[in-house]
């Protein structure tokens, strides 16, 4: 069985004729995928996203890709951060700007102290999507599906809430589409105007530690912006910032419904976000996921874990980027605290032999995720540092580039990571316990991480 897409151009990519009215994706294996109860309500709601506006533009990605391109050499810093999964009921201003200033604080720091331009992207306007590794889950001998992300099911566990709803996709694309024009206006409106950079850190950050070491660096900054302001000099680019959205292509009739042609290059992009990536479960190379990711034209990311082979880790990479153009493939590893050192090594010298320009991010997250004897999902704070800490010695040793780190983090003051100055302990995870799905870095922590790291570029 194919996929058959009659209302969207489908993707030429060297497969299909331009200009086609319909294609057909190919029919391959798609680990991770719901089991839907109502195949013509699927389809329904497939046939709404079909017709509904891109999110994001051709342009825009190709901007990525080329600023990405400049992460492969050094001359710049991926920062991706957000949620593990993003919900509809925090889908609010409140969270959405709260997550963003999180992200602008963590880029002043590792521009100002490490002088390197930061590619800033969100896990956001989109990350409604989660791989699980039980399809199933168990509770006082009731077993359920498993919560696979706001656009599919609900995280209550009851057997409504759990049932694959497709309108939930539809859904999903309005919130999106919603967080993206708010994170629009707030960062061409004025909100990340550099002269801002006091006002990022006002709230409960502002006393801690990484917050008054971060007010250091926001009165230098205005310090030399008055300077340069004197001079007469007001560059556009102290107003304004680019801010990418990202998520995982988990869900493929999501992603192929807003996969569309460029009217202006006739390629195809998928228009639900700027950058996709594909996780560490899904990304075989013979999958659906890595065809779909090969098929569009936006900057993907591949995620490999410690058990990656540094063969299997290259054909994806040649997969997804024969014409080897810089930026578009970027691989973030995941290995653990405990693994980086001797998992990473392999694979790096496998790909950096091949002379592919790849992005290296590291994802200090999903390697070091375990369960604290209260019963929460956590992870310590030392350990994302020790992860991060052996990306850069491993990419010192062998002289290639870090590019970047990729975090899961909020704006606010939860607590589901143990460490950091904010002395998030054990006995303290119920205390703010919000995530849906893996825990995230809280304000202090993601800021603590971000000075970190600006030390190790210092030295990179
Ligand atoms: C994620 O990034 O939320 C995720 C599930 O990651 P991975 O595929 O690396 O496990
Ligand atoms: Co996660």
């Amino acid at each position: 069985m194919r996929q058959v897409c009659s209302s969207v151009r489908g993707p030429d990519a060297g497969r299909y004729p331009t200009g086609v009215s319909e294609f057909s994706w190919p029919d391959l294996p798609a680990t991770q995928q719901p089991v839907w109860p109502d195949e013509a309500a699927l389809q329904r709601a497939v046939a709404e996203l079909q017709v509904l506006p891109p999110l994001v533009f051709a342009g825009e990605c190709d901007t990525l890709t080329e600023q990405l391109g400049k992460a492969v050499v050094g001359e710049a810093f991926v920062l991706t951060g957000g949620d593990c999964a993003e919900t509809f009921a925090a889908n609010t201003a409140d969270s959405i700007r709260a997550r963003l200033k999180t992200v602008l604080q963590m880029s002043v720091i590792l521009t100002y102290a490490a002088s390197v331009p930061v590619v800033k992207v969100g896990r956001v306007a989109g990350q409604y999507f989660k791989p699980r590794s039980k399809a199933t889950e168990t509770r006082d001998g009731v077993e359920l599906p498993s919560y696979l992300g706001d656009a599919v099911n609900a995280l209550a566990f009851d057997e409504v809430a759990r049932r694959p709803d497709p309108q939930r996709l539809v859904k999903a694309y309005h919130a999106s589409g919603a967080a993206l024009n708010l994170i629009r206006a707030f960062t061409q409106g004025g909100y990340a105007d550099l002269n801002q950079v006091h006002a990022w850190n006002t709230d409960f950050v502002r006393d801690s530690p990484a917050g008054q070491r971060y007010e250091r660096i926001a009165t230098d900054i205005d310090r030399a912006l008055r300077f340069v302001r004197a001079s007469g000099a007001e560059p556009d680019e102290f107003q304004r910032v680019d801010f990418y959205a990202a998520h995982e292509a988990l869900s493929l009739v999501y992603e192929r419904a807003l996969t569309r042609i460029d009217s202006r290059t006739g390629a195809p992009y998928d228009v639900s976000g700027h950058f996709l990536w594909v996780g560490e479960r899904t990304r075989g190379i013979n999958g659906a996921h890595i065809d779909f990711a090969a098929t569009v034209r936006n900057p993907v990311g591949v995620k490999v874990g410690p058990t990656a082979a540094p063969d299997e880790i290259l054909e994806v990479v040649e997969r997804l980027n024969p014409q080897r153009v810089p930026g578009r493939v970027s691989l973030i590893t995941r290995m653990g605290a405990q693994q980086v050192n001797d998992a990473l090594p392999s694979i790096i010298q496998k790909i950096d032999a091949s002379g592919h320009p790849v992005v290296w991010v590291c994802d200090p997250m999903h390697g070091n995720t375990y369960e604290a004897q209260s019963g929460h999902k956590t992870r310590s704070f030392d350990d994302v540092i020790g992860e991060v800490r052996g990306f850069f010695a491993v990419h010192r040793r062998l002289g290639t580039i870090p590019g970047g780190i990729h975090v899961e983090l909020t704006g606010d003051d939860v607590t589901e990571c143990v460490g950091g100055t904010a002395g998030v302990s054990a006995d303290n995870l119920a205390h703010r316990y919000e995530t849906a799905c893996d825990p995230r870095l809280n304000r202090e922590q993601s800021l603590e991480l971000a000075f970190l790291v600006a030390d190790m570029l210092l030295e990179r």
